[in-house]
């Protein structure tokens, strides 16, 4: 089989991608080791970026996120008993984000791709990318029992971080950095309406916590757990407990409800660099992770791929590579604010069980500062909303 682009991976990454090139006229192949119910039900992230929604609604794949999404237009820091909130708007030249689940988005463009004549071929897996370094790069992949080969012009890997984009780039060329976290999120969605208009952030001496939601009837919250937690240790009434104490403000309660998913979340901080290796593109969480409290991933997932499908536009109509050629300085350049960003959040936000009295002052007075002055809210509300893609 031949075809323009072959692109591994149908997350957000991949599909948004593939979603782009198919509007262009550009035909493409999605690879995706999973089948369709699995990549369309797990939980991820539930933060759109402005730029993200730009994105989704420009290329016609926002009309579901439109009606069912909840325009946010800030957040609340909650520590020492106290909220304050980070108005994004007024402080952003008019920018806002959408609470829209992660999963919603990649059903949203299978679906398309399905009424548009795309192709994504599920429980294909790529086992190998060969001749990345020449013009015909290929990638070989498995399929109902059988090898297969997916000739291309261009392979973009969106494969996640554990796929085989990242490690087909030679390891003389590839640099990486990354930091670990000392504790883990314990993820719950519950059926019962959010007790907040927008997301909470809590600081607590007992960690860690998020309000978050996903529709006027399902909340989403999260706790900081040690890394290694196990989830039976956590019964629902552990864990609303848990979370009455860390949201703890006086005159405000928190809605309890019947637990429908749990699971627990890993932390980490990654880059790859370069994201390219002659016609091999990276793109998502195949090139970088960040740890969730800044709403991140998904993203800077979605970033990668507007401004990798923008250079392969721009390659294929005009036979310029210019972008093509800038796609991995531009797009590390947006990483690393986020990689930031995300890290600036988590350090301010988690109690870290081998640090001092001193670094939770800091904590406190750092999080005073954004709740007083119009600069540091400013500076939280324009990386929260997400700076310009270009
Ligand atoms: N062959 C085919 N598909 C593969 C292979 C392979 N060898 N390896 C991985 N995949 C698939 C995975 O099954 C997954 O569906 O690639 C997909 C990668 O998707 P994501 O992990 O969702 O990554 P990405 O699209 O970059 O989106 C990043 O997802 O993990 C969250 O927080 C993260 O929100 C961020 C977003
Ligand atoms: C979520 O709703 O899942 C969510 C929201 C905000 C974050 C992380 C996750 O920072």
């Amino acid at each position: 089989m031949r075809t323009s682009v072959g692109i591994i991976g149908a997350g957000p990454a991949g599909l948004l991608l593939s979603h782009l090139l198919r509007q262009a006229g550009i035909e493409n192949v999605v690879l995706e080791n999973r089948t369709r119910d699995y990549v369309e039900h797990r939980q991820r992230a539930g933060v759109l970026e402005q730029n993200t929604v730009d994105a989704l609604r420009s290329s016609g794949a926002g009309e579901r996120m439109d009606r069912l999404g909840l325009r946010h237009d800030g957040i609340e820091l909650r520590f020492a008993r106290e909220g304050h909130r980070v108005d994004f708007p007024s402080h952003t030249g008019g920018r806002s984000v959408m609470v829209y689940a992660q999963t919603e988005v990649v059903k949203d463009l299978i679906a398309l791709s399905e009424r548009q004549g795309g192709t994504i071929r599920f429980e294909a897996e790529a086992l190998a990318i060969e001749k990345a370094d020449t013009g015909s790069p290929l990638i070989r992949y498995r399929h109902e029992g059988a090898e297969h080969t997916l000739e291309c012009d261009i392979v973009a890997a969106c494969d996640g971080f554990h796929g085989i984009g990242r490690q087909s780039m030679p390891p003389s060329l590839l640099r990486t950095w990354s930091h670990e976290y000392p504790f883990a999120w314990l993820g719950i969605l519950a059926d019962v309406p959010p007790s907040c208009d927008e997301l909470i952030y809590a600081n607590h001496e007992r960690g860690f916590a998020l309000h978050s939601m996903r529709s006027p009837q399902v909340s989403r919250l999260y706790l900081q757990v040690a890394p290694d937690e196990d989830l039976n240790a956590w019964p629902d009434e552990r864990i609303w407990a848990e979370l009455d104490a860390r949201f703890e403000l006086p005159g405000w309660s928190l809605e309890h409800g019947p637990i429908t998913e749990k699971g627990i979340t890993p932390m980490r901080s990654f880059v790859a660099e370069p994201l390219r290796y002659g016609r091999l593109f990276l793109a998502g969480d195949a090139a970088h992770i960040v740890p969730p409290t800044g709403a991140k991933g998904l993203n800077l997932a979605a970033a990668d791929a507007t401004l990798l499908a923008a250079a392969i536009i721009q390659a294929h109509d005009k036979g310029d590579e210019s972008l093509l050629d800038a796609y991995s300085e531009t797009a590390l350049r947006r990483v690393w604010r986020a990689e930031h960003f995300s890290y600036f959040m988590t350090t301010m936000l988690h109690r870290d069980p081998h640090a001092d009295e001193f670094a939770h002052r800091l904590q406190l007075s750092n999080l005073r500062y954004i709740a007083s002055s119009e600069a540091a809210a400013a500076s939280l509300a324009e990386n929260y909303v997400g700076l310009p893609v270009v």
